[in-house]
């Protein structure tokens, strides 16, 4: 399995810090906030990530991360996507790396406690389709919400008013090959991007998506209160432990 880092986007949630600079760039705690979602596939075994970057300071990440040897990686691959075209767009990016192969996908600013390398290993399993994983938060409406019947999610909605539960979907996602051609169909929502949300319900309308709870603390870091939240728990703790 290959993983994807998606860390485009131009972070204006975070303006004015990130007027110069990436926000994946910006620090938790110790460490810029991109080393977190590449420690985070690395812990699950996964060592060829692509990491797709955009916005200000692209070049940086080259400058900070070279081949990767820090984390213990050979070679490390790099593009990059104009605008803000959304998570699917960036995804998109990728295709011709996975060359046909199923992927993890982690957003770069989300920040896990533990690992998931026993969700890898499920989907591994899994063989097809698609997994997402859950994990109960106080502030649904700021995420995408899913709908649960038994043991089964039936639909997602993204930044729902009303949640239809109390999970969030966590920005790691793990897709087989058919996710690009999924994205191909993909039209631009109301904020003008293309979904990873619609890419789930697509696999969730096809009867291939399954779920996990994470376990451990999760947080993203792309608002002004959830940077101080990252940067606090991973002070307290640590982050992608095993
Ligand atoms: O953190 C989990 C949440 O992430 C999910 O629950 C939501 O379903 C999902 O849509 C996403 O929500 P956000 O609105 O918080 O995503 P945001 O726009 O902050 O983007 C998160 C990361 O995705 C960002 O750090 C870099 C990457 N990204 C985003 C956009 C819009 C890209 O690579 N390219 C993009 O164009």
């Amino acid at each position: 399995m290959k993983g994807v880092i998606l860390a485009g986007g131009l972070g204006t949630r975070l303006s004015p810090l990130t007027r110069v600079t990436n926000k994946h760039l910006l620090p938790i705690f110790d460490k810029p906030m991109i080393y977190y979602p590449i420690g985070a596939l690395v812990k699950a075994g996964i060592t060829d990530i692509l990491l797709v970057t955009g916005g200000n300071s692209a070049g940086d990440f080259l400058r900070l991360l070279g081949n990767g040897s820090e984390f213990g990686l050979k070679h490390f691959n790099y593009t990059y996507q104009k605008g803000e075209g959304g998570i699917a767009e960036a995804l998109s990016l990728a295709e011709h790396f996975a060359d046909g192969e199923s992927i993890a996908v982690i957003l770069g600013d989300n920040v896990i406690e533990g690992n998931v390398r026993a969700a890898k290993q499920s989907f591994d399993k899994q063989g097809r389709g698609a997994k997402i994983l859950l994990k109960r938060v106080p502030d649904p409406q700021r995420f995408g919400v899913p709908e649960l019947r038994g043991d089964k999610v039936i639909s997602i909605e993204e930044k729902p008013k009303q949640p239809k539960s109390d999970f969030a979907v966590i920005g790691i996602y793990f897709y087989d090959a058919q996710v690009f051609d999924i994205i191909k169909t993909c039209k631009p929502s109301a904020r003008g991007e293309l979904e990873i949300t619609d890419v789930n319900n697509a696999y969730i309308r096809q009867g291939t998506m399954t779920w996990d709870e994470l376990q451990g603390w999760w947080t993203d870091a792309g608002t002004f209160d959830s940077l101080l939240r990252a940067n606090n728990l991973v002070a307290e703790g640590g982050a992608n432990k095993d």
